[in-house]
């Protein structure tokens, strides 16, 4: 990895430690990535399963190779202890996962941010928050005007990093492949969204123990999720709705 930055961050102990973050590649950091992939995929309680799964080595090499995006990590002492992936979809490509979503803008303009994963040890030193905004430099780099989030519902942990990063629930949707419930969060990467139009629906708010299809509707009434409070989820109108469900 070239590091391109780092910080000094104290661990849990208390102690000083120098994090560098960059692009991962090469062969050893192919295969810390899987290892930590995996690591926090068997760390799951039998109610998190979903929200990581496990993924397939040519997963890997695709962004490893930077034909569909793009591993980003961090290192402490030379050990990866988080990593997470930018894919940048193409408009037309039919394997990028956005068919059917409200996206607010061309596909070719948007970057997927997924596959978060920090190491148990080091949760909780905005690690994730740091990879985020590192990502979002690439994705301006690139061109990109929004980042979009697939995020399994139940995930309030993961819900509440990037809602906290300006980021709106925009659509929820049962993913096809596999069924899951998943929301779609979207970021605007020049300009916080807060054009809220709460006069017309009002707000409303939604514990995520409701259930999945609570959320479907509220969205199809055209609201989108502005905030969270604990387990529950605000919702309200933004003005000049622009998310129209493709084709
Ligand atoms: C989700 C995950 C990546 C967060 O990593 P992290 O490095 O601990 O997150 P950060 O320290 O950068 O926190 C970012 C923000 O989210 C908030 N947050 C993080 N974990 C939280 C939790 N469990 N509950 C509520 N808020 C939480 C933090 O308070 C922080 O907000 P702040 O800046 O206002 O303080 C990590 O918990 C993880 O690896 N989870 C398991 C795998 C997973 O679910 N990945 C998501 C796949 S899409």
């Amino acid at each position: 990895m070239k590091a391109l930055k780092s910080k000094i961050i104290r661990d849990k102990s208390g102690e000083e430690q120098i994090a560098e973050i960059g692009m991962l590649g090469g062969k050893h950091e192919f295969s810390q990535t899987q290892d930590l992939h995996q690591l926090v995929v068997d760390s799951l309680g039998p109610d998190e399963k979903e929200f990581l799964l496990p993924k397939s080595e040519s997963y890997f090499q695709k962004m490893f190779k930077g034909e569909a995006g793009y591993t980003i990590g961090v290192k402490i002492n030379d050990q990866l202890v988080a990593k997470s992936v930018i894919t940048l979809p193409k408009s037309g490509d039919l394997e990028n996962g956005l068919e059917g979503i409200r996206t607010p803008v061309e596909n070719d303009k948007i970057a997927v941010f997924e596959s978060d994963v920090v190491h148990p040890d080091w949760r909780g030193l905005g690690l994730n928050k740091w990879m985020t905004a590192y990502r979002e430099q690439v994705a301006r780099d690139l061109g990109k005007t929004n980042v979009l989030s697939q995020i399994y519902y139940n995930n309030i942990a993961n819900i509440h990093a990037h809602m906290k990063n300006g980021m709106q629930i925009i659509d929820a949707i049962y993913y096809p492949e596999d069924n899951a419930p998943i929301f779609y969060l979207n970021g605007n990467l020049y300009s916080v969204e807060e054009n809220w139009d709460c006069g017309r629906h009002g707000i409303s708010i939604i514990s995520i123990d409701a259930g999945f299809d609570e959320f479907r509707e509220l969205i199809d009434q055209g609201l989108i999720g502005i905030n969270v409070e604990a387990r529950n989820i605000i919702f309200c109108c933004q003005r000049q709705m622009a998310y129209q469900r493709s084709a």
